[in-house]
């Protein structure tokens, strides 16, 4: 199933679906690049139990957690230092790029298997953003990530669009295993990928097109210029 909800702030339905995760305990991955930044900010301000979370991230840059290219370091600004520490907030495992991405995708994959089971780990829900190219968490267009089946998490050597710097990302069976999946997409310069990754046919030059659940749910937060293209928009 697949909802496209045009907002007037999707910023902030983001934020509720991610404060409500936490509330019920979720295993939830977060995603990375500009776009979620004010809506985990806003998460932060909720009031919601997070002790019982768990953070993961979708796709990480290879850089150390404090470069300000990494989606840790960004997550960790806007959200993870806004909440309680201790017992009282989430656990939170990050991707460490800075191993290179091969090493850092055969922890973090071990990591997820230890922690959600060996078959492919169903996190509850994964947030994910498009890149004007189409691409979803560190998948770009023609990526031969794309074709992956068994892993859970892979590394990227080549990024397709700034930072170009290698990558460590969940692979489409990870992400489809999800029970929730919810993208926030904002902003004209998303328009068209827009269209292409959810009015168009499923393609692998669209990464986020490939993007079909099992048996999950797909949540589309976008605002009015990021949908301008959607067919029944125009
Ligand atoms: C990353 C991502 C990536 C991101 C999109 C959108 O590490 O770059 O997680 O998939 O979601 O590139 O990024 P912006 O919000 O910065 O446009």
């Amino acid at each position: 199933m697949r909802e496209l909800q045009v907002l007037d702030d999707p910023a902030g339905a983001l934020a509720e679906r991610l404060a409500e995760a936490a509330d019920r305990g979720a295993n939830i991955a977060l995603t990375g690049g500009s776009s979620p930044r004010p809506a985990y900010e806003r998460a932060a301000e909720l009031g919601a139990d997070w002790s019982g979370a768990t953070l993961w991230f979708g796709d990480e840059r290879c850089v150390p957690p404090e470069d300000d290219r990494s989606n840790y370091g960004m997550a960790k600004a806007a959200l993870i230092d806004r909440l309680p520490s201790g017992d009282a907030g989430p656990t939170v495992h990050r991707m460490r790029g800075e191993a290179g991405p091969n090493a850092a995708a055969d922890d973090y994959e071990r990591e997820l298997r230890a922690a959600l089971g060996e078959a492919m780990p169903r996190l509850d829900l994964v947030l994910l953003g498009l890149g004007s190219d189409g691409h979803v968490a560190s998948l770009f267009p023609g990526s031969p990530a794309l074709g992956e089946r068994e892993r859970v998490v892979v590394g990227v050597e080549e990024a397709g669009l700034e930072p170009f710097v290698p990558r460590v990302t969940l692979t489409l069976p990870a992400i489809d295993a999800a029970r929730e999946i919810v993208f926030l997409v904002t902003g004209v310069g998303k328009a068209e990928a827009v269209a292409r990754a959810f009015e168009g046919e499923r393609d692998p030059a669209v990464p986020a097109s490939l993007v079909a659940p099992l048996d999950g749910t797909v949540t589309v937060l976008l605002d009015e210029l990021a949908a301008r293209e959607l067919r029944e928009r125009r």
